[in-house]
């Protein structure tokens, strides 16, 4: 196992390509089998946004290594008197042996890890979604035994976090990437080319606007919903430019015969993706799902070693 002892992970690409597979493969191994930190230990939970899997997988995971967790909604604490956040993250460095923080700025995430003297853990941005893809590839790596050489396609909005997220992680592991998204919607240059020099021309990167190219022979088919936390004033004008990019029964005919649909959740079913595919035998979301809790559980075993 590569230690990650004391790390912060703000982005995917904080980890090399052996410390993404030995996540992966702990994580693996931990799905069927416990392992406790030698010393409790306590990760505080930040989130300025919603959360269902993220804020549960963290508490569960904890949990089950021997450690604690302390929600830190910033409702409750100083910060929303207008703490500062360089003040708030001096602070909780000194109590807290890690912190995960969902919010909105990745700058502010940013910021805080180079206050706080502890791991600090990106639990979703609008930039990125690390801990999201750490279980995403887990659960790619369980379903075809291997990663190398697979086919990842993207459909939806190219701007957010999950496309970010998933570009930089495909081309980690060696997976082509395709983005399928409205051509007013385009992933962030600088994460492009970060995933285009990782795959060294080895591996495809492709952004296109055109998804039943995207989707022939794609072996994972993946969404997100189309307005993401934050965007919620936009997302009745987005469904129309959206609609073309909707993972349904036909594009899913068009990919790789042992093709499998994944999406981050939650789900606007018949918006992203329709009823019939997310609850249908391609479908490995709810997998996928609980792959976050074994992930994050062998990241946090790592970053809080006391080895
Ligand atoms: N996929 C994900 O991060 O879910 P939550 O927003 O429920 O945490
Ligand atoms: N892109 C979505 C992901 C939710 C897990 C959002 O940021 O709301």
């Amino acid at each position: 196992m590569e230690s990650l002892k004391g790390r912060d992970l703000l982005s995917l690409a904080d980890l090399t390509v052996a410390e993404l597979h030995s996540v992966l493969s702990l994580g693996i191994q931990l799905k069927s089998g416990m392992r406790k930190l030698q010393r409790r230990k306590v990760l505080g939970l930040m989130f300025s946004k919603a959360s269902t899997r993220t804020r549960v997988s963290f508490s569960v995971a904890m949990y089950q290594l021997g450690g604690h967790i302390i929600d830190l909604n910033p409702s409750v604490t100083q910060v929303s008197r207008g703490e500062p956040l360089v003040d708030t993250a001096r602070v909780l460095g000194r109590y807290l042996d890690a912190i995960a923080i969902r919010t909105f700025a990745q700058k502010d995430l940013e910021t805080f890890a180079s206050y706080a003297e502890i791991p600090v853990i990106n639990a979703l941005t609008d930039r990125e979604h690390p801990c999201q893809v750490l279980a995403d590839l887990m659960t790619v790596q369980e379903c075809f035994n291997r990663m190398a050489g697979l086919t990842l396609t993207y459909f939806g909005d190219g701007a957010n976090n999950m496309a970010h997220s998933l570009l930089l992680g495909c081309a980690m592991v060696g997976m082509n990437i395709r983005i399928a998204t409205p051509s007013q919607y385009p992933p962030n240059p600088e994460i492009v080319e970060q995933a285009k020099a990782i795959a060294a021309g080895k591996t495809e990167v492709i952004i296109t606007d055109d998804p039943a190219e995207a989707a022939k022979g794609s072996h994972v088919l993946y969404t997100d919903v189309w307005a993401s936390m934050g965007q919620e004033s936009e997302a009745d004008d987005r469904i129309p430019l959206f609609m073309p990019f909707q993972v349904n029964e036909s594009l899913l005919a068009k990919a790789d015969d042992d093709a499998i649909v994944l999406h981050c959740l939650p789900a606007h079913r018949d918006e992203e993706i329709t009823d019939g595919v997310i609850e249908g035998v391609r479908s490995r979301v709810w997998d996928q799902a609980e792959n976050r809790m074994h992930a994050q559980k062998a990241l946090l075993a790592s970053l809080l070693s006391d080895d």
